[in-house]
């Protein structure tokens, strides 16, 4: 079964609290999303390999680190957007691909209609970005396509997440760990995350 981390750290606590409030503004809420990407990032990334690398200070020659293989973000259209560029200043490096997905209001199925990877997902660590995991059916579908091209090393990150889609991910991608800022207690009937935060595109994009 899949690794589950919910991070508990008083600057995420801070700035989900500001992301969860109704009266925030469209640039708080953009700001404030990307910031808890980039903490959220910084984590999820401990584990990935370095090699050694041979520079010159201003001083001397070093042998320092460097990361060994590439980084992918995947944003998940729309809301993931709004999750690259706080990780892009941590991770200059990483390239990004796309996928467009929206959930059909009725089935609540998952419909695609962009996908466009870069060949690094193949060697590299690709992060699945995407604010919300409510029944789970975007990034379990997200997921499947980038294993479909090859994708190998997957890692999901996410604001708010709820049991169901936490256990929707877990059955359908146990090799893929789920990092998120907070587990909120479910669904409502129109399948919103409760608390939540609301729509979260709407929200980043002041579409509403
Ligand atoms: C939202 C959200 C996720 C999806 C989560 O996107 O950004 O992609 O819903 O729901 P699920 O876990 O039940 O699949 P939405 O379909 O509203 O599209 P948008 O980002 O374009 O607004
Ligand atoms: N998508 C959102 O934007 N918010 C939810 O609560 C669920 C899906």
């Amino acid at each position: 079964m899949s690794k589950v981390v919910v991070y508990k750290h008083p600057l995420i606590e801070h700035k989900m609290s500001i992301i969860r409030d109704k009266n925030t503004s469209t640039k708080n809420f953009r700001e404030n999303v990307s910031e808890v990407s980039a903490l959220l990032v910084y984590e999820l990334t401990k584990d990935l390999e370095t090699v050694e690398k041979v520079i010159e200070t201003p001083l001397t020659k070093m042998v320092a680190r460097e990361l060994k293989n590439p980084v992918v973000l995947v944003p998940i259209l729309r809301a993931g957007l709004g999750m690259v560029e706080g990780i892009q200043n941590l991770i200059p490096s990483a390239k990004v691909g796309h996928i467009g997905l929206y959930r059909d209001e009725e089935t609540l199925k998952p419909v695609t209609y962009y996908a466009k990877f870069p060949n690094d997902i193949l060697t590299g660590c690709v992060i699945v970005l995407d604010p919300m995991l409510a029944t789970g059916g975007s990034a379990s579908y997200a997921i499947q396509t980038l294993k479909d091209k090859g994708a190998k090393d997957i890692r999901y990150v996410g604001l708010v997440g709820c049991p169901e889609g936490v256990a929707r991910l877990q059955k359908d991608h146990p090799d893929v760990p789920i990092y998120l800022a907070a587990l909120d207690e479910g669904l409502n009937e129109k399948s919103y995350i409760v608390p939540g935060l609301g729509d979260c595109g709407d929200r980043l994009f002041g579409t509403k």
